[in-house]
């Protein structure tokens, strides 16, 4: 599985964005859509932040391209303070020239009894417009993909998950507490990201360096659910130096 280390997460995150704009820029020369799979967290900001930049500097449209988030907790207003569509919104979505109805994020707040039907038809409206191009990543500590937690398939798709405790606590700052943390989220599967035709995974920082090293270097299993990576063909990941710190 190649391997691409910067020696920041700005140089880092400016070489996937690059590699957005450039799928971008070809499909418009040739008449045609791109579809990006998106992740929310600390890890992708910059390379949104550079995406708006080169929209505003260069002109880089958005109009034909489709973009499907990776996951949403559940239940979650899309106007809390810690929903994912409004994190997308502050960092990409308001500041470029996308078609609001090209963009999509897992609704938190359908009824329980709506959410499977929901899911298939997030995978449908994937596969409808040809899949996705590039898939963006972030990885958790306990491995996850998405939300994704230890234990989950290589053949799972958009479904509704219950988060890893030590998921919850890492996102307990988000919500001001654990005991306000959700308890589950509607995720795309494993199965789902490694349809992707591309897949650029990011992580940055000595805290993410343990699971970096097992999810590139260590057997294939479920217990992390990023390893199955290795199986994909055509992903990369991108490193700052602290994270590739325990890489051999
Ligand atoms: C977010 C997502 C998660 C994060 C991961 C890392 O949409 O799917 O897998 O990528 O939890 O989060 P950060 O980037 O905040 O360290």
């Amino acid at each position: 599985i190649p391997v691409s280390i910067f020696k920041s997460s700005e140089e880092a995150s400016l070489s996937s964005a690059r590699e957005i704009a450039t799928l971008i820029k070809k499909r418009q020369a040739e008449g045609k859509h791109a579809v990006l799979g998106l992740a929310t967290g600390s890890t992708p900001t910059r390379v949104y932040a550079e995406l708006v930049k080169m929209h505003q500097k260069e002109g880089l449209s958005f109009k034909n391209v489709y973009t499907f988030n990776l996951d949403e907790y559940y239940p979650m207003r899309p106007d809390s303070l810690q929903s994912y569509v409004r994190f997308m919104n502050e960092h990409l979505f308001n500041h470029i020239d996308i078609p609001k109805n090209q963009v999509h994020i897992p609704d938190g707040t359908l009824p329980k009894d709506k959410v499977a039907d929901f899911c298939r038809e997030y995978e449908q409206k994937i596969d409808s417009l040809g899949g996705i191009d590039i898939q963006l990543l972030g990885i958790g500590r306990t491995g996850h993909i998405g939300f994704n937690e230890p234990g989950s398939s290589e053949k799972s798709f958009t479904r509704l998950v219950t988060l890893d405790q030590m998921t919850r606590i890492d996102a307990a700052s988000d919500f001001f507490g654990e005991e306000n943390v959700p308890r589950k989220a509607i995720t795309m599967g494993v199965g789902s990201i490694l349809k992707a035709k591309q897949v650029i995974m990011m992580a940055w920082g000595e805290g993410k360096a343990r699971v970096i090293k097992k999810a590139v270097e260590g057997p294939i299993t479920d217990q992390i659910p990023s390893s199955f990576l290795q199986k994909h063909t055509n992903c990369h990941i991108v490193l700052d130096d602290a994270a590739s710190s325990e890489l051999v």
